[in-house]
């Protein structure tokens, strides 16, 4: 099975014809593995130019954000219909960013049924704050699925993505562990089969925080994820390529 491999730009580069170069190489990356698919999410200003100039097959093209509403007076906002016509097929929902400016756990429901309603992947993004000792995460992130998935039909389940993506491994000098990781990925697995029966087991688990070269291959091994959600590493074209080559290594 191919790993997902989603590159967050964030509000990176700051000209297209930087956002150009690094596009090109992610692609020259991305065309030489074998075992990874690339979904790459530019700041939206930049989406329509980088997927219009893109023939291949091996990328496919993400917005961080977009409005549950399909059109209207909202100043500023995104729609999902407008990001589908410039060629994104996934939407990143619930971004700990994006809560952190407000997000509810509300808005990624209706956001996750507005990406599946336009045939659009929703990679909804859970995970804590802060870490406490008592178990209290494991709560948290029910409470978040339990609420981004309530308007999912259980046929589309499969659609979905999830990334446990806690704030505190975000932009940090390393990720998570991977036995922490693998914890969580069965919890998260068990509170959808909970919530979907049988067709629960096919949700798509992401990890993401601080994901680089060194440590995606353990993580792969034994944490449970099919792929990752990669900021920093992403906007680094040798870093980005390097990650890629250490996934192409451990299958
Ligand atoms: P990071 O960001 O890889 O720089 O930690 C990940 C993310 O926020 O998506």
């Amino acid at each position: 099975m191919k790993s997902i491999v989603v590159a967050n730009w964030k509000m990176n580069p700051a000209s297209y014809k930087e956002a150009k170069q690094l596009f090109d190489a992610t692609r020259k990356a991305a065309e030489k593995t074998k075992n990874s698919s690339v979904v790459v999410a530019p700041p939206a200003i930049f989406l329509r130019a980088l997927s219009l100039g893109y023939q291949g097959k091996k990328i496919s093209f993400a917005v961080q954000h977009a409005h549950f509403d399909t059109r209207g007076a909202r100043t500023g906002e995104l729609s999902m219909p407008q990001a589908k016509d410039a060629k994104a097929s996934y939407v990143l929902i619930g971004h700990a960013e994006r809560r952190g400016m407000g997000e509810t756990d509300d808005d990624v429901r209706k956001k996750t049924a507005a990406a599946l309603a336009l045939k659009m992947v929703p990679i909804v993004c859970v995970g804590e704050k802060a870490r406490a000792h008592d178990g209290e995460h494991f709560d948290i992130v029910r409470a978040q699925l339990r609420t981004a998935l309530a308007d999912v039909a259980p046929a589309k389940i499969g659609s979905v993505i999830i990334t446990y993506e806690p704030l505190w491994t975000i932009g940090k000098e390393a990720a998570m562990s991977p036995h922490e990781m693998h914890q969580m990925a069965i919890f998260i697995r068990k509170t959808v089969v909970d919530l979907f029966g049988e067709a629960g087991h096919s949700i798509k688990i992401l990890y993401g925080g601080s994901v680089d070269g060194k440590n995606a291959a353990a993580m792969l091994r034994d944490g449970d994820v099919r792929g990752f959600l990669v900021g920093r590493a992403s906007i680094n074209a040798v870093e980005f390529t390097a990650l890629l080559q250490t996934i192409e290594q451990i299958k």
